[in-house]
């Protein structure tokens, strides 16, 4: 199984959910490439089996330019380009398996959902949604909550199967 996680992300905090549900993947045997969006050249997802994409939720969605400009003053990575331009260039998916995940720094309803608003776009390129995670982490620079990182091994190896 090919899978692809593509992410952007202004503290690590994104990346490092990213590599646990890697290493999640991988103790199931899938074959996972982690991009970061602002490199991945162009959105191409040919023979991927399971498309990944995470970024930081900001302003209840997802990062723009002026969110990542605030991040950076905070003493966040200087994020060129990230899921969503990715998004925009991303050709039709009809059918592919793609799951979402973000990290938030509040919980529920008021915290918004950079996934939920990556799965909306998703679904209108006509994928098929195989799940939605929310990671925690204690403050806009991170670190992760307790467990997240664990969390996000388990959910790797879930979608894996
Ligand atoms: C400009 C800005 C807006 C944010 N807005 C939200 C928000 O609406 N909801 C939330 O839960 N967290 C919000 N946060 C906190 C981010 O979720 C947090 O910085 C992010 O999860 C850290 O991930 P990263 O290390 O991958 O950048 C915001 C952070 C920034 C910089």
């Amino acid at each position: 199984m090919n899978v692809l996680i593509v992410i952007e992300s202004c503290f690590g905090n994104t990346a490092q959910v990213a590599g646990a549900v890697a290493t999640g993947l991988r103790s199931r045997g899938a074959d996972v490439t982690v991009v970061d969006a602002a490199s991945a050249d162009a959105p191409a997802a040919e023979g991927v089996d399971l498309l990944l994409l995470g970024a930081p939720t900001h302003n209840m969605g997802l990062p723009g330019p002026a969110s990542r400009a605030q991040a950076a003053a905070k003493g966040g990575h200087p994020v060129s380009s990230g899921i969503a331009e990715w998004l925009e260039l991303l050709p039709g998916q009809a059918g592919r398996r793609v799951a979402t995940f973000d990290t938030v720094a509040g919980r529920g309803f008021f915290s918004g959902s950079a996934a939920k608003a990556i799965e909306k776009r998703l679904r209108r390129h006509s994928a098929t949604v195989a799940g939605r995670e929310s990671f925690l982490v204690g403050g806009t620079a991170g670190p992760l909550a307790d467990g997240e990182l664990a969390r996000a091994e388990l959910w790797g190896a879930a979608l894996a199967s």
